[in-house]
This record gives C-alpha cells, sequence and structure tokens, in this order.
C-alpha cells in the first residue's frame, strides 16, 4: 500500500514539475554587465519584470563588470541548451569564439544595450540606444550654452566599452565645428560615483582648481554625481560656474537638476525589456531576417542654464 501512495505521489509532483517548465513561452539566458551606477540595476530589473509579465523563464547572469564572468554565462547558457540568448557586452573585443560556438549550438543571440566589434552575423539583433547621437546631443547642448566658447573636462566610461567609445566620438563630432571648444582633460572613470569623483579631485589638483575651465562631461550621470561632490568639497560651483551635461537622466540626476548642480542629461530609457523581448520571441516563432540594429531613442534633457 505504501509503495502504492509513494508512486502516486511521485506521479503528481513529475506532473506539476513538468506542467511548472511547459508554462513558460521560452527560457532565455541574459548576460549583463554588473550593477555599476544606477541605471544598470534599473535596466537589470527591468528585464527581469517584464520576463515575469511575458512568461519568459530569464536565467539572469550578472557579471559584476568582468568580461570573463559573461564569457563563462554564456557557455553555461549554451550547456543548458536555452531558447536565445540575450548579451549586453562589458567591452566590445573578445567574443568571436563565443558566439561562434553558439550558433554551432543553433542558439540565437541578441545584444542589448551595449555592442561588440567584428562579425555581425554572429548574433541576430542588436535592441539599443544610439550612444554616437547621445554624445551629439551632449556636445550640441554644450556648443549652445557656451556660445561656442569652451574649455572642457571629460569623464569617460568603460574603458572599451561601446557607450565610452560612441558617446566621445559623437561629442566630439559636434565640438570639432567650434575652435574655442576643447577638451583639455579626459580620464576614465567606469561608470561609478566614486570614479567620477576620483577623476574629478585629479582634475581639480591638475588645473589648480579648474582654471580656465567651462564645462564637464561625462558620459554617465553617476560619474557627474561624483564630479559634483568633489567640485563641492572644493568649494566650486557646479551648474553655476561650470556647465554640467551627462547622459541617462537617473533619478539622482533629477535631483541634481533640480538643485541647479547639474544643467543637462540625454536620457537613456532602462525600461527596454518590452521592446527586447518581442523581438527575441518573434524570431523565435518566425526565424524572419532583422535589421542588424533596432535603436531606442534617446531624449536631452536640460534645465535652463546659468545667464539664460
Ligand atoms: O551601456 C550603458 C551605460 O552603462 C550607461 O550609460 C551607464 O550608466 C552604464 O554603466
Amino acid at each position: 500500500m505504501k509503495f502504492a501512495k509513494w508512486l502516486g505521489g511521485a506521479a503528481v509532483a513529475a506532473t506539476l514539475a513538468f506542467a511548472a517548465s511547459s508554462a513558460f513561452a521560452v527560457t532565455i539566458g541574459f548576460s549583463q554587465v554588473g550593477d555599476e551606477g544606477d541605471w544598470r540595476p534599473a535596466f537589470s530589473k527591468d528585464m527581469q519584470d517584464e520576463a515575469k509579465k511575458e512568461g519568459i523563464d530569464l536565467k539572469f547572469a550578472d557579471a559584476q563588470g568582468k568580461e570573463e564572468d559573461q564569457l563563462k554565462a554564456v557557455r553555461a547558457f549554451i550547456a543548458q541548451k536555452v531558447d536565445a540568448i540575450i548579451i549586453a557586452p562589458v567591452v566590445t573585443t573578445g567574443w568571436s569564439q563565443v558566439l561562434e560556438e553558439a550558433k554551432k549550438a543553433g542558439i540565437p543571440v541578441f545584444l542589448a544595450d551595449r555592442d561588440v566589434e567584428g562579425d555581425k552575423s554572429l548574433f541576430v539583433a542588436r535592441i539599443s540606444a544610439d550612444f554616437n547621437l547621445e554624445g551629439k546631443l551632449a556636445g550640441a547642448w554644450l556648443a549652445q550654452a557656451s556660445k561656442g566658447n569652451c574649455k572642457i573636462v571629460e569623464l569617460q566610461g568603460t574603458v572599451g566599452s561601446a557607450p565610452a567609445i560612441e558617446r566621445k566620438k559623437g561629442f566630439e563630432a559636434i565640438i570639432s565645428q567650434f575652435p574655442e571648444m576643447k577638451i583639455i582633460k579626459s580620464q576614465s572613470g567606469n561608470f561609478t560615483t566614486d570614479g567620477g569623483k576620483k577623476v574629478m579631485e585629479a582634475f581639480i589638483k591638475a588645473t589648480d582648481n579648474l582654471k580656465g575651465v567651462c564645462g564637464v562631461f561625462a558620459h554617465n550621470d553617476n560619474m557627474q554625481l561624483g564630479a559634483i561632490q568633489a567640485m563641492k568639497e572644493a568649494g566650486l560651483k557646479p551648474g553655476k560656474d561650470f556647465l554640467m551635461v551627462s547622459v541617462d537622466y537617473v533619478p539622482a540626476m533629477k535631483e541634481a537638476l533640480a538643485a541647479g548642480d547639474a544643467n543637462a542629461s540625454v536620457e537613456l530609457r532602462s525600461a527596454i525589456g518590452k521592446y527586447i523581448y518581442p523581438v527575441v520571441t518573434d524570431y523565435l516563432k518566425d526565424k524572419k531576417e532583422l535589421p542588424k540594429w533596432i535603436v531606442i531613442p534617446s531624449d536631452l534633457h536640460a534645465s535652463a542654464t546659468p545667464g539664460n
């Protein structure tokens, strides 16, 4: 009698387990950069919340900014035979080998947010903002606010990452049109608040309290918020004596804009799961060829600039 009862129970458990696993439309592996700054965790939360809403079994792997951990995570997804892989690559290089492995395993790969260099046939599509445009928007705002005459210090993002490369390129494409606009100091703060603060402290020391500097361009808000801390600790007035422009438009930056400590921020949308997942699930259904790059808009938000 006991064995029969056990067998019945096991059968019920197996049925429930099967029902649970098939309750998910698809299983997707997501390799995320890390949790630097404020924007990244907001993006991660959105991807997890949206996956739940869409009945997607999301395997989430946070690489804590380490490329080697991202490669490990992607290989684990391949071994688990997930239906699709989404990657937000920390840096653009070093991806060909693992993307070849995913292709060989017949698992489609999509890029979200950041980008990779090399053979674009190794992934189906990239869904992201246009970082180069964000740099242009920041440069155009600063050119307008400074009437084309500004010596600038720049806080760069993670070295080798698509946003750092492209935002710098876009920004310089605009300011190079103005002979009196020049970047006089540039260093990476790795997209963190602490990194931005340390870089600004060094700039302040090297330029005798930012003498002659008119503007600060930071590749993301967290580094700008760190720079603001350093400038205030040195008795300087960011947002008033210095034009402050950055990217992301996170809540803490909205507060800094309202307080007059910053002047402009280009919004990088973090709620983008609702754009990414349909691209992936539709592709899994019909394998229809997609544009290599599906662009999500970025919008500039500026408070009144000093003197305007
Ligand atoms: O890839 C997007 C960038 O990465 C964001 O602008 C920044 O906050 C994050 O670290």
